[in-house]
């Protein structure tokens, strides 16, 4: 199928010289939730404000449901909803004018049921009479959805959504992204919070340094850099490992009563069993044992350390 966003080749050198990105490749899937992923300054922002037409791209190609965002701006922004980094709303107006006002901006003829449903939607129907000013922090971002959603666009852009928010708010507008992607809208949102990548997404980009640096679905990536470690805490405390022992390239921890074992989920034998007769063979104890696997946030800081 025909990606409903696709970038090629695209640069951007900002007016001070600086590049912000450098030769991004990514094509977007029609209905899915895309994760961009990456630290302060990796060029998120930027990437977004491109394919959105707030910022020129310095070479490259960007095409939006098959339009060209250049040759073809007001029909391929007008299937991009975005909500910005940044929130500003009008804070005197009412959510109702607001959020109508916003789809006028496109040029749509009123459609007071489209309004209603993306309030009702998002929670905030009985509040569409109320001042932006009077609402709490977690609603004015749902007001910022609703506005953005206002001229019923196939393709939602958060940026950001959960920064600075709390642990509750963030709940909440998952809950809200999926039903989004259950209406058949397309996300893309970027976050430097890898648990809500983790979440959330359908795939992940990684991006730093202006480079996409992994693309990836989700459950693919979790699998291919997913390790597991298996972690024996030992009787007796260990100077040295015998050289039988090398093979499996275990980690004696610095107090020596610790011996890590860091293997592949996916590969057919894992060598715990040999391991541990090998263990008994050389007349190493252990009391307990425990695993753990690695998370995404270990395979992200992974990856922007070797990628630095
Ligand atoms: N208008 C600008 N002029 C010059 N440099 C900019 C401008 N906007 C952003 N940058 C720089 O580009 C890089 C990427 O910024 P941004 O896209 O905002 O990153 P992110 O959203 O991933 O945090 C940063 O180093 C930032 O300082
Ligand atoms: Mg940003």
């Amino acid at each position: 199928m025909q990606p409903i966003i696709s970038v090629s080749n695209l640069t951007k050198t900002y007016a001070s010289g600086f590049k912000a990105l450098n030769g991004i490749n990514l094509d977007i899937q029609r209905g899915e939730i895309f994760a961009l992923l990456g630290p302060n300054g990796a060029g998120k922002t930027t990437l977004i404000s491109i394919i959105c037409g707030i910022a020129n791209l310095s070479a490259g190609k960007v095409e939006v449901g098959g339009h060209d965002i250049n040759a073809d701006y007001r029909v391929a922004r007008s299937l991009i909803g975005l909500v910005p980094q940044e929130l500003h709303t009008d804070a005197f107006e009412s959510v109702w004018a607001t959020v109508s006002f916003s789809r006028g901006l496109f040029g749509k003829p009123k459609n007071p049921a489209h309004i209603e449903k993306v309030l009702k939607d998002l929670s905030l129907w009985d509040k569409k009479d109320n001042k932006i000013i009077t609402l709490s922090g977690g609603m004015k971002r749902r007001v910022m959805i609703a506005k953005a959603l206002s001229h019923e666009p196939q393709i939602l852009f958060l940026d950001e959504p959960t920064a600075g928010v709390d642990v509750e708010l963030r709940k909440g507008m998952w809950e809200v992204v999926r039903q989004l992607r259950e209406n058949g809208v397309t996300v893309i949102l970027t976050t430097h919070y890898i648990e809500e990548a983790e979440e959330m997404a359908d795939r992940i980009g990684v991006i730093n340094k202006g480079e996409i640096i992994l693309v990836e679905e989700k459950a693919k990536l979790m699998q291919k850099l997913g390790r597991k470690q298996l972690k024996l805490h030992l009787q007796g405390r260990l100077d040295t490992l015998p050289a039988t022992l090398a093979p499996y390239h275990l980690e004696l921890t610095e107090d020596g009563k610790e011996l890590i074992y860091t293997y592949d989920t996916q590969s057919e034998r894992t060598g715990i069993t040999t391991l541990l007769s090998d263990l008994r063979d050389a007349d190493i104890r252990f009391k307990d044992l425990s695993t753990t696997q690695s998370s995404l946030e270990e395979i992200f800081v992974n990856l922007v350390r070797t990628g630095a």
